[in-house]
């Protein structure tokens, strides 16, 4: 049922030669569906995953004789001078002139290819035509003759090949010809007077960690510079994404995206980007941006996108009264695998410590508007790590996320989540569980490694953190030792609610 994939990937970098890491993906519990793909000559079994709570995490593996830390080692690179890890820092090709295609292949995390001039589509040969009247070669050319060609996979997970093999490639030709013959030969059928930004929702689209990490916030910092007046053109185009997405795309463009494998009209345009840039984990980097926008400013995007869904919601249902006084607390629950066992008991406990208490399960049914308003309407959301954790986005900045963190997870829960929280300016507290709330307890002799050291079970691979601690691994709060949390947490929502009234006044 679970499948998963591990490669290594060395980067190297100015002469010096990052270790090889692992990184690895992965799919958890039911419903995740295997992909297979063949290509020439290799066949790559790429599994993702479907539904809402897969998770990918991407865990650090002994390979070296360092730590678990070779995969932050290879992070801490990116305030490196070209700082090829977060993309590149004055963006190269940010000033493309007209009749060239200027690609940036600095950044280990995507490519991006920028085209001006008469750029026209065929989308049954996945490539993307510039025709330019200007001498840019040599003189010896014709009309017709080639000047320029790239390959590209407009995707953000280029460090990862074999994810990457997954990913359809665009070619983009640059092409010599005069005006009047490129009507004849490649007739545009549709003339769009807006910038395009091509890019693919395949990969590991389907989880919602990587609909946000590789999709919307790197097509947010791409698009976000033309004020909306952009075409979006979507390879491995899926309904069901832009059904799920429709309100935060259509923030970020007012025209309908394109599925450019499904639609083989040729589509003419005078500027593209193809390809996104992404910065970080779940984070936006202002000083990346032309305009300075920051995370919470894509919080706002989600905001607005949320809201004419939110207001039909509110006006569907009966008036009732709320008690506006109490802070409101959301946990996101899991089933299986991950999940709080007495889950009961801890939402008693923070009702008497004063809360509101609303539990969501989010599976993949769940409308993001419903889950966006349950969270943006509370004050504190608490979960177990995993995919779901992602939802902290949908947090106003300044509340409080709390992650329950399992045994062995503790890099990946703070690199993935922990960390890009903080960026949005949330309070966050990671709670790393002891041995005695965790299910493998019972499973284990007390010096298990298993127990005592989950650093040196991960390091011996991947299969192993899957199985012992992603799998098979559920959590017993121990209420005693996490209520101090909460109670610290209503502390600080009613703080902040005092202080905000003293400033109304
Ligand atoms: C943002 O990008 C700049 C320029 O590349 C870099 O110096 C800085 O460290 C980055 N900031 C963060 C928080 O990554
Ligand atoms: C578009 O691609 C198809 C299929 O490869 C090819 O037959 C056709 O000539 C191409 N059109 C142009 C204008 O290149
Ligand atoms: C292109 O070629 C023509 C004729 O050789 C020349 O007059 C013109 O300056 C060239 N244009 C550019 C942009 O190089
Ligand atoms: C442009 O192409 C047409 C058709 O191939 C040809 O007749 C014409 O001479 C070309 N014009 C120039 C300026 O190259
Ligand atoms: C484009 O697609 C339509 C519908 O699938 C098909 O009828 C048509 O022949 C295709 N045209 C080309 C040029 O491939
Ligand atoms: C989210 O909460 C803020 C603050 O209460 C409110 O102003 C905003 O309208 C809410 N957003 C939506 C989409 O309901
Ligand atoms: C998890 O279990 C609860 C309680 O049995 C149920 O209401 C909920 O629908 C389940 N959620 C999922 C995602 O299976
Ligand atoms: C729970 O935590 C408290 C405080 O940290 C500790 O004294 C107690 O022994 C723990 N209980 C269990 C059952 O481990």
């Amino acid at each position: 049922m679970v499948d998963h994939h591990v490669h290594r990937h060395t980067h190297m970098k100015k002469g010096v030669n990052l270790p090889p890491i692992h990184i690895i993906h992965v799919d958890e519990e039911h419903g995740c569906v295997s992909i297979k793909r063949s290509r020439p000559k290799l066949l790559f079994f790429i599994t993702f995953c479907s539904v809402l709570s897969c998770v990918l995490l991407l865990l650090p593996s002994l390979f070296s004789s360092s730590t678990s830390s070779t995969f932050s080692l290879l992070y801490s690179y990116e305030g490196d001078d070209d700082g090829t890890l977060s993309g590149s820092k004055a963006p190269l090709c940010s000033s493309v002139s007209d009749g060239t295609i200027c690609c940036d292949r600095t950044s280990v995390r995507s490519d991006i290819c920028m085209m001006k001039g008469d750029i026209r589509t065929n989308s049954s040969s996945f490539s993307v035509f510039l025709y330019t009247s200007s001498n840019v070669s040599s003189d010896h050319m014709t009309a017709g003759d080639e000047l320029q060609r790239e390959k590209i996979k407009p995707y953000t997970r280029k460090w990862e090949p074999s994810t990457m093999a997954t990913i359809d490639e665009l070619t983009l030709i640059a092409k010599k010809s005069n005006s009047s013959n490129v009507e004849n030969v490649h007739k545009c059928d549709v003339y769009h007077d807006v910038p395009a930004v091509f890019f693919s929702t395949g990969g590991f689209t389907g989880n919602v960690y990587h609909e946000f990490n590789d999709g919307l916030i790197p097509l947010y910092i791409t698009s976000k510079k033309f004020n909306k007046k952009v075409v979006f053109v979507i390879l491995e185009y899926h309904d069901w994404w832009v059904m799920k997405y429709g309100d935060v795309v259509s923030r970020l463009s007012d025209y309908e995206p394109i599925d450019f494998n499904g639609d083989n009209r040729t589509h003419c345009f005078s500027e593209a980007i193809v390809g996104l840039r992404i910065h970080d984990e779940l984070a936006i980097n202002a000083t990346l941006m032309e305009n300075h926008e920051t995370i919470e400013d894509f919080h706002d995007v989600l905001d607005k996108a949320y809201t004419p869904r939110i207001q039909d919601l509110v006006q569907e249902e009966p008036i009732t009264i709320v008690e506006p006084e109490k802070p409101k607390l959301v946990i996101i629950s899991r089933n299986g695998s991950r999940a709080i066992t007495n889950q009961n008991l801890l939402a008693k406990m923070a009702e008497k410590i004063g809360f509101n208490v609303e539990i969501l399960w989010p599976d993949k049914t769940t409308e993001l508007a419903k889950i966006y308003r349950s969270l943006n309407s509370s004050d504190v959301m608490i979960g177990v790590h995993g995919a779901a954790m992602t939802h902290f986005l949908f947090m106003r900045p300044g509340s409080v996320f709390i992650q329950v963190v399992p045994l062995g997870t503790t890099w990946a829960a703070e690199t993935y989540y922990g960390g890009p929280a903080k960026k949005l300016g949330l309070r966050y507290i990671g709670y790393e569980i002891l041995p005695q709330e965790s299910s493998l307890y019972n499973e284990y002799e007390r010096n298990d490694v298993v127990l005592t050291n989950p650093d040196s079970v991960n390091d011996r691979g991947w299969e192993f953190t899957k199985k012992i601690y992603l799998d098979r691994q559920k959590v017993k709060l121990n209420l005693t030792r996490f209520r101090k949390h909460l109670v610290r947490s209503h502390l600080y929502i009613m703080a902040k609610r005092n202080q905000a009234r003293n400033h109304a006044r």
